[in-house]
């Protein structure tokens, strides 16, 4: 191997911590209301019916009420679904990030207290 293509090669992994973490699309509305009390996740990392489920039970989302008005959630519930991904997600009425195949791959190598607390270690979450 010629030794420019070498050093490219090894320089990819340096890189891919924050490069291929999706950008949130700029949304006021999805960062006030989603990004509250956690980041604004990606929405590209669930795909849309997952995103639905979600939207579903704001109400009682994972223990805390986190609903909004009808109007806003028709906006988020547009905005999740023609940003969302394709990856396969959970089952259940609550499918996290988190125990989706990928996300668990992606960081069996990681140590990881809190793993729903993306910007802990993704300095592109943060303050989004
Ligand atoms: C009132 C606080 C609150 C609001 C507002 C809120 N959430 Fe959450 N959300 C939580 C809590 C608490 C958890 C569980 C976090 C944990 O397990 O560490 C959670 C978890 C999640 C998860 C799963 C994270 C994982 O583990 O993969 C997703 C996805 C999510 N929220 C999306 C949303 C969306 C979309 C909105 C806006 C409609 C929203 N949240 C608004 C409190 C909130
Ligand atoms: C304890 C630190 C930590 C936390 C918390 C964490 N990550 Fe990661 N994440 C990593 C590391 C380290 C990698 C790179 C794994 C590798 O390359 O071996 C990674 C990889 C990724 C990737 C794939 C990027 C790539 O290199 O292909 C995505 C997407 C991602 N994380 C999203 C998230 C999201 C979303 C959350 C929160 C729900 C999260 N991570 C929470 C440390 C963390």
């Amino acid at each position: 191997m010629r030794p420019v293509l070498l050093g490219v090669l090894l320089a990819l992994p340096a890189l891919s911590l924050a490069h291929d973490v999706p950008r949130v699309p700029p949304n006021p509305t999805y960062q006030a209301e989603c990004g509250s009390c956690h980041v604004a996740y990606p929405p590209r990392l669930l795909p849309a019916q997952a995103w639905d489920r979600i939207m579903a039970r704001l109400e009682r989302h994972f223990g805390s009420d986190a609903s909004v008005d009808e109007p806003t959630k028709r906006e988020l519930s547009a905005f999740l679904s023609r940003n969302a991904g394709r990856r396969a997600a959970p089952a259940g009425e609550e499918p996290r990030i988190t125990q989706t195949a990928w996300f668990v791959k992606e960081h069996r190598r990681a140590n990881m207290r809190n793993p729903a607390d993306c910007a802990a270690c993704h300095s592109t979450l943060k303050g989004q």
